[in-house]
This record gives C-alpha cells, structure tokens and sequence, in this order.
C-alpha cells in the first residue's frame, strides 16, 4: 500500500455539513463564511477577520489593506513557497529575501533585521512546518509583522496562539492544510481599521464610486466544512504530534537525534541528512512519498548566491520531509517506522 506525503483529514460529518449547506441552495459567500470567520477569529484570540479562496490571496488582501505599493519592500524568508513571493509580486513591492536559522527553518530574526531599509513597510512571517518563528525578536524590530500562518493554525506561542502576534496574520486551508476547505485562506486582524479595509477591499459589488476590489470569495460550502473541522482542530494537532513521537522514538532506538520542533503542530515531521534524493528514493522503495518540504528555495529562482543565504541551502540540501498527517492509520505508521529504521540504517 502506497502512503501518499500529504492527504487530507475528511469525515463523514464534513461531508453532511457540506451536503446540507448545498441543499440549502445558499451556496455563495453568505452565512456560513461569516460563522466561520467568527469562529476562527475567538480561536485564534483576535478582533476578526475574511475568509477567501487561498492563502496567497489572503496575503494579497493584507498587503493591500497596509496599502503597500510599488517601491515599498516586503522582507520574507527565501526558504518558503512561491505563491507567497507572488502575492507579494501582485502589489508591485519588491521582495526582500532573509535566511532561516541555523537550527531551525523558521526567518532568522537577526537576518530579516540586516534587511530592513527606509522602504521596508513589513516583514512576513510563516511559522514554518507548524512551529512558531521567535516573534519577540520580530515584534522588537519596530517594522509591522504579518504572520503567516498556512502551516501553523493552531500552534502557540508563550502561550498564545500565532496569529494574534502580527498586525495581520494569514491562513491556507488548502486540501492538504491542518484544516481544509479544499482551496481557501482568511486574513485575521486585531484593528477594527484594517478590518473594515479588507471588508472594502472584497467589496466589490454595490459601490457608487468604482475602485478595484478583489473578488477572493470563500463560499458557504467551504465554510461549511471549515467548520465542522475546526471542531476537530485541537484533536488533528494532537493526533499530529503523537504520530511525531512515534517517530522520534523510531530514530532514538537507531541512535538517530530526533528534530527538535519546539512547540510545533506537526505540520511537517522534518529530519536533515546527507543526501535527500537518495532518502527520498530509498522511502519509495518501501512504497512511501517523502518531499523536500519547499520545492525551490526562492533566492534560486533569481540565481542570487547561496552564499548569502547559508541556512536555507542547508535546508534545501538536507531536510526530507516524512509523512504526517491525522488520517494516517496505525498500520501507515508501523510501516513508515519499520522502513525509517532499514533505511536511516543502510547510510
Ligand atoms: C507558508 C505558506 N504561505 C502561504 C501559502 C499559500 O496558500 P494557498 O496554497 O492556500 O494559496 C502556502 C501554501 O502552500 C504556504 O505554505
């Protein structure tokens, strides 16, 4: 049986809610997306927020609502996925790339800072893998910080949830997310200010005065199933981060150093070695899809040298991302255990 990097998390009451909000025939961005909006907001511990259709869109809206323009500089991480660089590329900003930390995968704070210019207007921050980025050291630097929290719904830092750290913060409920709704996102704000910009800014019907607004609607079948998974949220985390001990107990009995991810949902269980590629075709021998866990760091896509970038070629060359997710069954997980052993052995 071949177990797939990635799949998502559905049950038969996801499946009812979606189903009943159909046959209710109100199936555009109405009831259900304000519920969800809600109810994702008292999660998370914040003032409110807008579901949309994807997480890079949710970017494209928090971006628009600080009003960043051309000129302006964005700092991001260069180790992250490249819808975020084109979201930032929508607004005509340029990006700025930081490294990572030379123990984690998360943006180095220190890095982030020796970019930081007169025309920085934010830094964006994704709590990688689902473990929370230093936000003390951010939040010090006096620049308004967007959390991106596509991987990490969920996770806490000192205490409180990420998201409720940044001026704005963003989610992905991408099928393979956390939490889904197949495609979708939502921006969640603490400033009434910046809620009733992005209400405007999706606002894009019924104006007497024209301006460009974005249409990035979630629909209430979506909302729908956000829903009923929300109510299972703390129990995927919790199931995410039991598989991940049963992982960390594997790779102690081989004498391997279990990763440290502190604090981490388990978004992805994530361990270095030398030779990726080989690891990865070695797990797919035992019939299991490993991946490096960013396809392309973004530094690369624009040949900038490694050399400024030294964590994130690290991460690129050596993190193999194994599954890990709350619809794997026991049995996965026994044979993702046994095949770790005969193949962290064989090197
Ligand atoms: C860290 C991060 N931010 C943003 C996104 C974009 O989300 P979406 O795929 O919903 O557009 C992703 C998606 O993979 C992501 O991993």
């Amino acid at each position: 049986m071949r177990i797939p990097h990635s799949r998502p998390s559905i049950n038969e009451e996801d499946i009812n809610k979606v189903v009943s909000n159909l046959r209710s025939g109100k199936i555009s961005s109405g009831e259900e997306v304000k519920l969800f909006e809600q109810e994702i907001s008292k999660y998370i511990g914040v003032l409110g927020g807008i579901g949309v259709n994807s997480g890079t869109n949710a970017l494209h809206l928090a971006l628009n609502a600080l009003d960043i323009k051309p000129g302006d500089e964005i700092i991001l991480p260069s180790y992250v996925c490249a819808s975020v660089l084109s979201a930032i590329n929508y607004t005509g900003a340029k990006p700025v790339f930081a490294d990572i930390e030379p123990n984690g995968y998360d943006i180095d704070p220190e890095s982030a800072a020796n970019k930081i210019s007169k025309n920085t207007k934010a830094i964006l921050v994704p709590h990688m893998f689902g473990t929370p980025a230093n936000l003390d050291k951010f939040l010090e630097l006096n620049v308004p910080i967007i959390e991106d929290c596509a991987q990490a719904i969920g996770a806490e830092y000192k205490g409180e949830k990420v998201g409720s750290f940044g001026i704005l913060s963003i989610y992905s409920f991408y099928a393979t997310k956390v939490l889904t709704t197949g495609q979708g996102g939502m921006v969640l704000t603490n400033s009434n200010k910046l809620l009733e910009k992005l209400r405007d800014l999706t606002k894009y019907d019924g104006r007497m005065n024209y301006r460009i607004s974005y249409n990035y609607s979630l629909t209430d079948f979506q909302a729908a199933m956000g829903r009923s998974q929300l109510k299972r949220l703390d129990s995927f985390i919790n199931r995410r981060r039991e598989i991940a001990k049963i992982y960390d107990n594997t790779f102690k009995e081989i004498g391997w150093i279990p990763p440290k991810a502190e604090n981490s949902i388990y978004f992805r269980y994530v361990v270095e070695v030398d030779d990726v590629d080989q690891y990865i075709e070695e797990m797919n021998k035992h019939n299991i899809d490993c991946a490096k866990p960013v396809f392309r760091p973004l530094h690369q896509y624009f040949n900038i040298d490694g050399e400024e970038f030294p964590n994130t070629e690290r991460a690129q060359n050596k993190a193999i991302s194994i599954p890990i997710y709350p619809s794997l069954k026991d049995k996965e997980i026994k044979q993702i255990c046994e095949a770790i052993k005969k193949v962290w052995s064989k090197f």
